[in-house]
Formats: C-alpha cells, structure tokens, sequence
C-alpha cells in the first residue's frame, strides 16, 4: 500500500483527528492513494469504535480537499466505464461507513472545498468552515461537465431539498465564501481563526455525543418533498424548462443529468440514490464533453495563466504606476481594472472633463459593488483614489507602464506615444489596446521598439477576462514577459500571439460573424439563423452580435485588408457577407445597434426583434439547409482559419487558442475550445470521429458552401498521421 493520505492522530479522550495530507501533492484529491487510505481508515474506526468518542476530519494543506482527481477522470472511457464506476462507489460506500458509524463526525474545513471535498464535509455530521479570505465551497462539477459523484447529489438534495439543491448548488456550481455558504445551508458555523474552527469541531462532539445524519434518523422526510408529493409535482415542470435557459438547448449534458440523478434519487433510499448518482456520473465522465471541458478549463488553463507561453529567464515585475492614455469605453474600463489590482493610474484624454468622465465609470462600479455588498465604501473610495484624471501629459511622469486605447486610429496612436515618451519612466512597458491594427507598424512611431507590444483587451474590461497579447516583430523577451506579469497583476488571463493584421481573436470572430450573415443573404429564414447559433452554444446569437460590434466595423476593416492584401501582392478573396452588410447599411441605412437599426429593431435602445425586411428582402423559400450544416459554419469557419493562424505562425500554442477562443469570443465552452473542438470531433454521417471525420466533413461543407471550408494542409497532415492538437 501507498503511504497514508490521510493521518489519524488521537487523544487521550477518544477524539480522532483525520488530517487529510496526501504526500505527494500540494493538494488533497480522490486519488489512488486517497482511496486506499479512506478504505483503511474506516476499517480502522470500525475495529477500534469502542474506544473512539468522535471523529474530526481535517486537513494540512492550505485547501481542505481539491476534489477529483481530473487526471483520473479525464482518462475514463466507454471501455473502462464499470472500473470507473465502482471506484465511484467505493469511495462512497467508505464515507457511508464512517457517517453511520454512530459516533459524531464533524468537518473542520480549514480552506477551499470544493467538489470532492465539499462531498467529505457532505458526510460529516457537523460542518465548520473558516473564514480564511477566498476559500471557496460547493460543487463546481458542472462547470466541469461533470456531476458530484461522491455523494453530492444525494447528499445536498437530502440537505436542502430538490429545489434548492438544484438551484444553489448541483446547477450552477456556484462557489460560495464560507458566509455565504452558512447563509445559504451548506455549512453550519463559521470560524474566525484555525483554534475556533477546531474547538468549534470538539464543541459539537462534546454535545453530540450520539449524533447521526439528519437523514439517518427516523421519521426523516426530504425538505420541500419529492417528485411524488403533490406539491413538488406541480413544480416539477419548470425544471426542463431552466435547463434549456441554462443551457441554450446546446450539447450540455451535465445540467440534465444532475436532475435525473437528484429527481431520480430522491424517491429511492440512500444506497440506491448513490448507485443511481454513480451511474449519471460515469456516463458523464465516459463523454466526450467532460473531457474538453476539463482539457480547457482545468490544464489547458492553468497551462496559460502558469506562464507556460512567458518568456523564460526574465525576473518576474510589478507595475506601480500605469498611465492609461483616452479614457473612451476601453480606457475607462482598463483604468478601474487597474486600480482594482492596486495599481496607481494616471487617466489621460484630450480634455480634463472626457478624463473625469472616464473616471466616472469607475465611480459608477465602485456605487454599485457597495449597494451589493460586493466591496465597503472604505475598499471602494481607496480604489477610486488610486485613478487620477487629466489632461496634461507632464501628469504621466513617474509612471512605468503604458496602456494606450485612443482611436483607432494609426496616426493618432503614433501622435499620443510621441507625446509621451520621454515623460513616462525610461524604460517604461509600452502597450497599444489596437483591436486590429498589426503592432510592428505601431511600434515606429516610438524610440524604444523592443518596449512596445500590443495588449489587446476585451469589452466589458471589467468582466472579460482574456487579454490576448501581441508581439510585434521588434518587441522584446523582457516586454513581452512584463506584459505578461501585468496581465496576470490585474488577475487576467493572458494569451501571447505573434503579428498578425486582427491577431487570433479578432481575425476568428470574424468568420463567426461572416456566415452567420451570408446565410441571410443566402435566404435562410434569418430567425433559424440565430437559432443555430444560440444551440451550437454561443453565448451570443450570431445577427445580435453584428449588431452590437456595429456593421460598419467589418466594412471598416475589410477595406484595409483588402488595401494590405493587395498591396503585398495576394488576391482578395470575396465573401458572401460583404455583399448583405453593404445592403443593410447603402440601402436601408441598418448600421447596428448603436445606430438605433441593424439586423434587430431597437425600442429605447432595447432589442426588439428581428427587422422583419430581413424576410422580405433577403429570405427566400426553399433556402433552408440542415440544422446541423448551419452550426457547423459557424464552427467550422472559425476552426479552420485557428488552424491556418497555427500554419502561419501566428498562434504558437494550442492551449492559448483554446482559451482564447473560449474566454475571449465566445466560442462555445463544451467544445472545450477551438482546437480541442477538432480533436473531440463527434463524427457525422459516417465521417469519424476527431481529425479524420473534421476533415472529411470540412471537404462536404466545401463543396457545398464554398472554398473557404477547404481544410489547411496542416490539419490533412495530422488527421493522416493519427495526430491531434496538443502542446505535448
Ligand atoms: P472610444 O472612442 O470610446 O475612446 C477613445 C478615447 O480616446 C476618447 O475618449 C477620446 O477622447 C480619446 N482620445 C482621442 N485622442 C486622444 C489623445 N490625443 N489623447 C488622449 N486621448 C485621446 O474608443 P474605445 O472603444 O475605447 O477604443 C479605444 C481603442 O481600443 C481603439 O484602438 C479600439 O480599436 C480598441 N479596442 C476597442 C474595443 C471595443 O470593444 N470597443 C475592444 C478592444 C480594443
């Protein structure tokens, strides 16, 4: 056997403390190891009950208990489903023993527990939790495309109730601070310090000395009902319905079966309610969803925000001082991520009132985190103080980083670096938020070119939390490496690109984008188009978002790149959009949102439904193509040109194109991100599964559609050569 993760230490009295310590890891998973050790500990509490007064499990690292062990679980296929299964229950029929031991078992969650951790506390009779700052509980599984399968289900839905199980915490995964968590009944104390979450634990042993669960004591009826009570069949109903609003009718399998396993459950006794969770489980982990979600949102994560992409070598630095140069939307938005993090921020705008109207939108922030009881006027008022407005440059002394988000427009950006260049700091990071515009020519309107690198940001800057970083031809290891830390500073996540005109990002959504609109131009009933969208997964529909973005921006764009493509020699390549938006915006004056008409008509600035001229001037009868082929477009249109950005050198990493596309535009979060897309391919109409099949079915969407379906050379050699996309 493997040493022990878990150490039993006991006193004189009887009391036995279960430290959770797993010697291998800096965090405690349900592991092998863990396993063994849970097995063995309760065999050991059964042998020696008659001298034990009560059991206190806690933990020696920082966190209480990570949860599963995603290695383990993203490596569980069809094939090896029943070893899956039963590793499930084993763990489950270990804490059943330990919670029906009739002795009192209490939780001292020293830290974060999440997940499986949080399904350890489940089992305790008593839980405690301290209140050290960002420990989080509850059961994220979903988020995972997982469900808590070592209890969770069973156990909260027996705590709070169907409703509320569902609602609180098996639907959303929703992490609650350790008050919040007492508030809403996952925990039943709060501690303040490591001694009182510890007398806490003997205080409820002392008092409780034959305690059991409240599920365990006769007479026990599950809160709110079951789905056989009258009452809660009434309301049964609206469940199916919240899913689809969760989930957008998009391939999410997690949501729907946390439901079947807490209804299902529910109506069973305990032993057969865990049986039927490990079943929901498995099937879950076998998917293929799980493993994108975890590839994306567990390693592929944790790969970027870790540096793996950070040049190498450079010390690590803190900016102390950022001079934020136009306080538009962008700016005003960068400033108070800044400030938030703690940085100093000197706001700069032509003129002293667009700088403090700038500043304003932080003012607005600020009010509205304190009316929730998201921050203190204390916390709040430091922040605002840290952004000074202004309109003169001579204001930027002193400050040693630069976050430019002026028009975009090349000359002014050349003209306001100019400005600013021998104020700032010596050796100042200078950044450009362009959203196109390629950074190499950028950086020569400035001296110091190896200091200058693009930081492009996302809007609402406040909620996006990508920053897509781009090196310019000239830009340096050392710049490229502080960009990164102050990225991460502001608690962002950051992904580094090569030059390239539209970067990763902007470049990809554009074909999202691109087809969405030419199949209204093709006829299609614009109404499925957005329908299509919304159920491949996208959190924003397709015509929606060109209206947001505002149609005369790809115009904008198109022209230069067309100007850039030709300049250097390449042919121009027309797509079927340009010739629709050209339409909306010459002939119907339709510029988007902001221009109060585009795809949508808008009341008060509100969307109120589609324009119905779209039907008249562009729908067609007959135009309809499969469901299937108007998803896949949108998809494949994307992954392809991510493919080609790989083949030019433009992304050099697979995982920063996952985020990227996921955290950045949007692209749909089961797939577990653009490339990973490719690689968990489910196969249609005969085609395959992974690289394969996304070839072949690339090839019919060409024929069909058009040439700009056309797989890379790049990804025909993969599929060819049974590779797929990883970092590996
Ligand atoms: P905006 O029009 O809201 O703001 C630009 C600001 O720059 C204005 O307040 C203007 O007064 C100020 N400005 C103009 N000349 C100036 C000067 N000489 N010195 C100081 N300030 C000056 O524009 P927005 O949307 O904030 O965009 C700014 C930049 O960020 C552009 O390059 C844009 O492409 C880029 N960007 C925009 C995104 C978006 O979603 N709007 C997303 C990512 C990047």
């Amino acid at each position: 056997m493997t040493e022990s993760t878990i150490r039993w230490e006991q006193d004189r009295t009887g009391l036995v403390t279960l430290v959770l310590d797993d010697p291998n890891q800096s965090t405690n998973t349900m592991n092998q190891g863990f396993r063994e050790s849970l097995t063995a500990t309760a065999d050991r509490l059964e042998a020696e009950k008659d001298s034990i007064r009560g059991i206190i499990f806690t933990s020696a690292k920082k966190t209480f208990f990570a949860g599963g062990d995603l290695r383990e679980l993203i490596a569980v296929t069809p094939e090896n489903a029943q070893y899956a299964f039963e590793r499930a229950l084993a763990i489950k029929r270990d804490l059943r023993r330990i919670e029906t031991l009739g002795k009192p078992v209490v939780a001292a969650m020293n830290g974060a527990a999440l997940g499986g951790g949080y399904e350890i506390a489940l089992a305790c009779h008593h839980r405690v939790a301290l209140d050290a700052p960002g420990s989080k509980i509850g059961c994220p599984e979903v988020t995972l495309g997982l469900l808590p399968g070592g209890g969770g289900v069973v156990r909260t839905v027996r705590l709070l109730g169907i409703a509320d199980a569902l609602l609180k915490v098996l639907l959303q995964g929703t992490q609650y601070s350790p008050r919040r968590a007492l508030e809403n009944g996952l925990v039943h104390e709060v501690a303040a310090t490591q001694e009182e979450l510890l007398a806490k634990a003997r205080a409820f042993i002392e008092a409780n000395p034959e305690s059991s669960q409240p599920w365990d004591k006769p007479g026990y009826r599950i809160p709110g009902g079951t789905p056989s009570s009258p009452r809660f069949a009434a309301n049964l109903p609206a469940f199916p319905a919240s899913l689809r609003k969760q989930t957008g009718g998009a391939p999410y399998p997690a949501p729907r079966n946390i439901l079947a396993a807490a209804v299902e459950g529910s109506q069973v006794d305990f032993e057969t309610a865990q049986v039927i969770e490990s079943r929901y489980f498995v099937e879950l982990a076998a998917g293929q969803t799980s493993k994108n979600m975890i590839q994306a949102f567990f390693f592929d994560l944790q790969a970027v925000n870790s540096g793996a992409n950070r040049p190498k070598g450079v010390e690590p630095r803190q900016v102390r001082k950022v001079a934020v140069l136009g306080a538009g939307m962008m700016g005003a938005g960068i400033a108070y991520s800044c400030a938030r993090a703690g940085i100093d921020v000197v706001l700069k705008d032509v003129s002293a009132e667009a700088a403090a109207k700038g500043k304003g939108y932080s003012e607005k922030l600020c009010a509205k985190a304190v009316s929730r009881g998201r921050t203190t006027q204390e916390k709040a008022d430091e922040l605002l103080s840290r952004i000074t407005p202004t309109a003169d440059p001579q204001d930027l002394a002193g400050c040693d980083a630069v976050i430019e988000a002026v028009f975009e427009d090349p000359a002014l950006k050349h003209k306001v670096f100019q400005e600013i260049q021998h104020i700032v700091e010596p050796d100042a990071l200078l950044c450009s938020n362009t959203s196109t515009l390629p950074i190499t020519a950028l950086a020569e309107g400035v001296e110091r070119q190896a200091d200058f690198v693009g930081l492009h940001f996302f809007s609402p800057v406040d909620k996006m939390p990508l920053v897509e970083i781009i090196k310019g031809e000239r830009t340096g290891e050392e710049a490229l490496a502080r960009a990164f830390d102050l990225v991460r500073q502001i608690k962002k996540t950051p992904i580094v690109v090569n030059d390239s005109r539209g970067f990763f990002t902007s470049r990809v959504i554009g074909h999202f984008l691109d087809e969405g609109v030419a199949m209204v131009g093709e006829g299609i009933e614009p109404a499925s188009v957005e329908q299509a969208a919304a159920q491949a997964g996208y959190p924003a529909k397709v015509l929606s978002l060109m209206d947001e973005l505002t149609l005369t921006l790809p115009r904008k764009i198109r022209a230069e790149t067309k100007r850039a493509v030709e300049e250097s020699g390449g042919t121009w390549v027309t797509h079927p959009a340009e010739a629709v938006i050209d339409r909306m915006v010459d002939e119907f004056g339709r510029t988007g949102r902001s221009g109060g008409a585009g795809f949508y008509e808008y009341v008060d600035g509100k969307r109120a439904g589609l324009w119905p001229g779209l039907r008249e001037h562009f729908t067609r009868e007959g135009a309809e193509i499969p469901f299937r082929d108007m998803q896949e477009r949108m998809l494949f249109s994307e992954a392809l040109d991510t493919v080609r950005l790989l083949e030019e050198g433009v992304l050099t990493s697979v995982a920063d194109a996952n985020i990227g596309s996921i955290l950045g535009i949007g692209f749909p979060g089961w797939t577990g991100g653009v490339l990973q897309y490719i690689n968990g391919y489910d196969g249609y109409a005969g085609a395959g599964a992974g690289l394969p099949g996304f070839v072949a079915r690339a090839r019919e969407l060409a024929e069909r559609y058009g040439e700009r379906f056309t797989p890379p050379a790049l990804l025909v050699q993969k599929a060819e050569k049974g590779e797929r996309f990883s970092d590996a």
